[in-house]
């Protein structure tokens, strides 16, 4: 769910709608199933409150038809739901019983069953099946208790008191119309930043919520509450004591989120791949091409005791992190083992302090992955996380972290983030060759001249593979399920590319080692079935180029429809693909960062053809901070 907060000075106005609803525009990409909005200000009798079901649109229709009241502070919620079906009901913000107070929530409180037979043998009403309105009756319950014991509202201390008494993750954002000077807010497990402005503050998910207002921040830790007013903020603990702050400039502009002259996000994204990998390059390596990581803040020595890595990740991030893998073991010899963050957990693994744990995530706030970093802390191990978002959680509490500069990334299925995730484990690899000695200095050079020159190579993938996408596009929109195969690093990318096409174009689509396609998967080709390859490199006797190419072969003689990724002057492909996507030379294990350029294009181009919303996938959320 994405979250803002507002607070301004008086007299009302119009203001800290704006603000929400910029906020929440900015923040879509967290969650689309409905969306509403909370004001205050001097004289209310009750929080004005509007929501709706379903896109932004629904409710910035809905205001313009009925205006809200003017403000002085506001807070703003966009859904992904988890508890209770999108409906107008359920849809956030949620008031108290004598609606004095709103809230809107990120996470689960787990607790809420309970408290809400509590709070209906005392004679509460509900009108949702939400935990959040259980958290709205039950704070606005405190509220008024702490008015009859101190004689004035304090909304502040009250949320700190309901937020000890919650079990689960939530973000909660709280405003009471008697102090319309304030808004709060407490997290647990789930993200909040805090943007400081001049004579106005600022809450929000991330920094998105606030950044065409203000570049300057505060990242708040984990059980921490904050009230913000138009002139001050204060962070304390549940228990009121005061904390350290930590204040952070958002390093990118709020042009970068929006969407340019471009069809959608992902086609902007798609397009900025060539910076997003020279970014992340960019002040890596000093002037004899050695790599410089201090920014890790790791000591050498412990890298050299490293004899273990695992990456910890999910979806696309788990992709990159299987791409990694095989460059990181074949560069460092030690062992590199890839699990998807949810299964690591709950398994028992083997973590020692001389295991290094990599954690890799766009939005840093992934709670699968979130929660696995700190079962591997727990267990001694350090981590190291690999992240695109400043001031986000999962670098919070990494040991070390190595960002990627991939600027910020709003279409749901993730593209640029994928190939700097790829160019951040990569210079982490080559780091590790560098301090174990596994690699001499001219070969790291090598690789490295060999990674400044991918932007380029990307480009031109963009500027010549446009047309026979969208021809292998048209040919298979109607197919009903697609096969991915490719072998080696090509097995990553050929998954990341079925999953591209799940997530928004909803065919079924199953991404495998092609080595595998005659245990079993080769049974599913039928006549006229779309089969997308990826084919390695025939240079340097690569004896999986001509395993691949047979691969092709047997599919084809059975009817299917062959797409293949393919190097420039490849003849053998020729002769077997009905498509080919042409990727310039590289040595292969800089490959995936070319070849799942023509898939992330594929799926876009089958989505926009299904006349799908790109951007906004049904069910998905670009930020799952639910377990
Ligand atoms: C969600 C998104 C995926 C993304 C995954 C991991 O499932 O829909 O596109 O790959 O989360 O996200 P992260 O932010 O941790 O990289």
């Amino acid at each position: 769910c994405g979250i803002v907060g507002y607070a301004g000075s008086t007299p009302a106005c119009s203001k800290p709608l704006e603000v929400c609803l910029q906020g929440l525009s900015r923040l879509e990409y967290r969650g689309y199933d409905s969306a509403g909005v909370a004001l205050s200000a001097p004289g209310m009798q009750r929080v004005a409150v509007r929501k709706k079901e379903g896109r932004l649109d629904n409710l910035v229709q809905s205001i313009d038809q009925t205006p809200l009241p003017d403000a002085t502070v506001g807070i703003g919620h966009t859904r992904w739901a988890t508890n209770g079906a999108p409906s107008d009901e359920n849809a956030h913000p949620h008031l108290s019983q004598n609606e004095k107070v709103a809230i809107i929530h990120n996470g689960i409180i787990e607790n809420a069953p309970q408290i809400k037979q509590e709070l209906l043998s005392e004679g509460y009403t509900f009108d949702s099946v939400t935990d959040t309105e259980v958290a709205a009756k039950l704070l606005g319950k405190v509220a008024d208790e702490v008015i009859a014991e101190t004689g004035h509202p304090d909304i502040f201390e009250a949320l700190r008191r309901v937020a000890r008494t919650f079990e689960g993750t939530f973000t909660i954002l709280a405003t009471d119309c008697r102090q319309p000077d304030v808004v709060v807010g407490a997290r647990h497990d789930s993200p909040l930043v805090v943007g400081l402005g001049e004579g106005e503050n600022f809450l929000g998910s991330d920094v998105a919520a606030f950044v065409a207002y203000t570049k300057q921040a505060l990242e708040l830790g984990q059980d921490e509450a904050v009230q913000i007013s138009a002139d001050s903020v204060t962070v304390t603990d549940f228990f009121g004591n005061d904390v350290e702050l930590r204040p952070f400039t958002v390093d990118w502009d709020a042009s970068a989120s929006e969407k340019g002259g471009w069809a959608s996000f992902m086609d902007k994204e798609i397009h900025e791949q060539p910076q997003a990998v020279a970014d992340t390059l960019l002040g890596r390596f000093n002037l004899t091409g050695d790599l410089n990581l201090d920014e890790v803040r790791i000591d050498e020595d412990v890298f050299r005791s490293i004899d273990k890595i695992i990456v910890i990740a999910c979806g696309t991030a788990a992709y990159a992190g299987m791409v990694a893998k095989y460059a990181i073991e074949h560069w460092v010899r030690i062992p590199v083992e890839v699990e998807l963050a949810h299964e690591f957990r709950y398994r028992d693994p083997i973590l020692t302090p001389r295991t290094l744990v990599v954690a890799i995530s766009q939005s840093g706030e992934t709670m699968d992955t979130l929660m696995a970093l700190r079962h591997a802390r727990e267990q001694g191990s350090r981590v190291l996380a690999i992240c695109n978002t400043q001031g986000s959680s999962i670098p919070r509490e990494s040991d070390a972290v190595l960002y990627t500069h991939a600027g910020p990334e709003i279409a749901v299925a993730s593209t640029k983030a994928f190939v700097a995730q790829i160019v951040a484990a990569y210079v982490l690899g080559l780091y590790f060759a560098q301090v174990k000695g596994t690699m001499y200095h001219d070969e790291i050079r090598k690789i490295v001249d060999e990674l400044r020159a991918m932007p380029a190579k990307i480009q031109h993938v963009l500027d010549t593979q446009g047309e026979s996408v969208r021809e292998a596009a048209e040919h298979s929109l109607d197919a009903e399920s697609f096969l991915f195969l490719g072998r080696h690093v090509g097995y990553p990318v050929a998954m990341e590319g079925a999953l591209k096409l799940k997530e928004i174009a909803y065919t079924f689509t199953e991404g495998f080692a092609a080595g595998e396609l005659k245990h079993g998967p080769i049974a599913l080709v039928d006549e006229g079935e779309p089969v997308v390859i990826i084919v390695p490199p025939a240079r340097g006797r690569n004896v999986l180029h001509a395993k691949v190419i047979s691969a092709i072969e047997e599919v084809r003689a059975r009817g299917a429809y062959t797409i293949a990724v393919a190097e420039e002057g490849d003849d053998d492909v020729r002769d077997y693909a009905d498509v080919v996507f042409w990727r310039p030379q590289c040595p292969t294990l800089l490959s995936p960062l070319v070849d799942v350029i023509p898939l992330q294009l594929f799926a876009m181009n089958m989505a926009e053809l299904k006349g799908l919303d790109v951007d906004k996938p049904r069910n998905l959320a670009k930020s799952v901070t639910v377990e």
